[in-house]
């Protein structure tokens, strides 16, 4: 942040009271999520890191739970209902009692527009503070068809012409307008109300904010931002572009700035809070879902599936392996393919390899835990623990009956249903004691032979 905007008063307006027609969704599509959080959450978030703390949301519908997902614990927070769509400039006003109180710089984001970022904003709050009355967030673009125009005169901002609007001399303007402002906090509200509908689409468009401010005296600027920053969303195929643009971002700062290898990035789906370490690879195909840290050193292969989890440093994952809430892999621990871990500590250096259920447990630490082990954790109503001690091996093929124990050092027999706990440096055996039949499989042999031959014989 500049030091001139640290010390300004802020007050962001988030305009979100669309309908969301082209989402063909039950919900306001800024609860759609981008990442795994909704799309406002993203904005509000942005806010926050560009040092905003107050923010006006300007709602129509579903209002209750988009201001819910709009929570913050950095920002304070109004709700605004627009109740007639009258164009950006009246949504503005809708927030007329916020802005009101007077701040040093306002900012107008749209909550469909999810990745704008701090430094833009920070970058339009720095121009206020150099004296501009508007600054608006533009973009260049190859395609700037639907977009309003930004009109250029040296380094002044005479117009924003909405494409509906525009003549054709300025249809060939490829610097666009990409909705998003910076205004004066004391000026805005009676510029704003000097904004009429006179235009194609009957709207009062805040854009014409940058004619209004000139007329008044007042100097109208644009800051460039990247294109992607300023993409939005109206329909799920927006949505999409959105998520796509969001990952490679997030992608690209983990493995440059963070360090974290990638093989085959494109195909690693990060949520928004996901926490990768240094000197991690990731190998292809991976998703996390939210609530995810691994440290540092920590191997995930391919094909893995993480939700709610912490795995420690030098862990391995997978391939093929899935991590649910509460899981929590401990130090050089390794969990293989096809296991399926949830609320569970599985201690340091303890190995579950192979084909296993882990639910509800605590292994302790180089504990080994055979191919296709279950915890039955589940009797229908209640879900029970399973504690297995430090060092303890676990045969193959084991049902583990909770609520059970099996002690430090014991021993678990392949295929055994442990359904009573197993003291320390035990050997339990929960299984039919083997018996041999010495020359047993020749008389069946035979006899499955004959039945086949009278099959035959019968045509049957
Ligand atoms: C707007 C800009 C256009 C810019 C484009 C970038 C105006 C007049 N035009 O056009 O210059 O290039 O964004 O995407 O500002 N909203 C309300 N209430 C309203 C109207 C809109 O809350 O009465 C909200 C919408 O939900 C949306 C945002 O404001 O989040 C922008 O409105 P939209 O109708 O999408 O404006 P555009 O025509 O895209
Ligand atoms: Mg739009």
């Amino acid at each position: 942040m500049t030091a001139a905007s640290t010390k300004r008063t802020s007050l962001a307006v988030v305009l979100a009271a669309g309908e969301s027609t082209r989402m063909k969704s039950s919900r306001s599509k800024v609860l759609h999520p981008v990442a795994n959080r909704p799309m406002i959450a993203h904005v509000v978030d942005t806010l926050a890191g560009a040092g905003i703390s107050e923010v006006a949301l300007v709602l129509g519908r579903d209002a209750e739970k988009v201001a819910a997902a709009a929570a913050h614990p950095s920002v304070e927070s109004s709700v605004h209902i627009q109740t007639e769509r009258l164009g950006t400039a009246h949504a503005v006003l809708a927030a007329r009692e916020a802005i009101a109180k007077g701040h040093d710089d306002l900012i107008v984001v749209f909550g469909d527009t999810p990745l704008i970022t701090a430094a833009t904003l920070e970058a339009a709050r720095a121009q206020l503070a150099d004296g501009a009355d508007v600054v608006v967030i533009g973009f260049r673009t190859a395609d700037p068809t639907g977009y309003g125009r930004l009109i250029i005169e040296g380094e002044e901002l005479l117009a924003i012409r909405e494409h509906k609007d525009a003549s054709e001399a300025e249809r060939a303007i490829t610097y666009c307008n990409g909705g998003l402002m910076a205004l004066n906090g004391y000026k805005a509200l009676d510029l704003i109300a000097r904004i009429g509908n006179a235009n194609a689409k009957g709207e009062y468009y805040l854009t014409d904010i940058v004619e209004v401010a000139r007329a008044a005296g007042g100097r109208a600027v644009a800051v460039e931002a990247a294109e992607a920053e300023l993409t939005g969303c109206n329909n799920r195929a927006e949505l999409a572009f959105i998520e796509k643009l969001w990952q490679e971002r997030r992608r690209r700062e983990m493995m440059v700035d963070g360090g974290v290898s990638m093989i085959a990035p494109e195909t690693v789906f990060l949520s928004w809070d996901t926490e990768i370490a240094g000197d991690v690879t990731i190998e292809p195909n991976v998703v996390f879902g939210p609530g995810v840290r691994i440290e540092s050193g920590a191997v995930i292969h391919a094909f893995s599936h993480i939700e709610g989890a912490r795995v420690a440093a030098g862990a391995q994952i997978g391939p093929y392996a899935r991590l649910r809430p509460g899981a929590s892999v401990g130090e050089g621990a390794r969990v293989g393919n096809f296991c399926e871990v949830k609320k569970a500590e599985i201690g340091p250096g303890a190995k579950v390899n192979h084909l296993t259920y882990i639910g509800d447990a605590f292994i302790g630490a180089r504990t080994n835990i055979g191919a296709g082990t279950i915890t039955c954790n589940y009797d229908g109503i209640n879900k029970h623990v399973t504690q297995i001690g430090a060092d303890a091996f676990i045969g193959s093929n084991t049902s583990l009956v909770a609520p059970v124990s099996v002690g430090e050092g014991a021993y678990v027999a392949s295929g055994s249903v442990i359904t009573a706990d197993v003291p320390d440096d035990a050997v339990a055996f929960g299984r039919a004691r083997q018996e041999n039949k010495e020359g047993r499989a020749a008389v069946i042999r035979e006899r499955n032979r004959a039945l086949k031959d009278a099959r035959g014989k019968s045509g049957a």
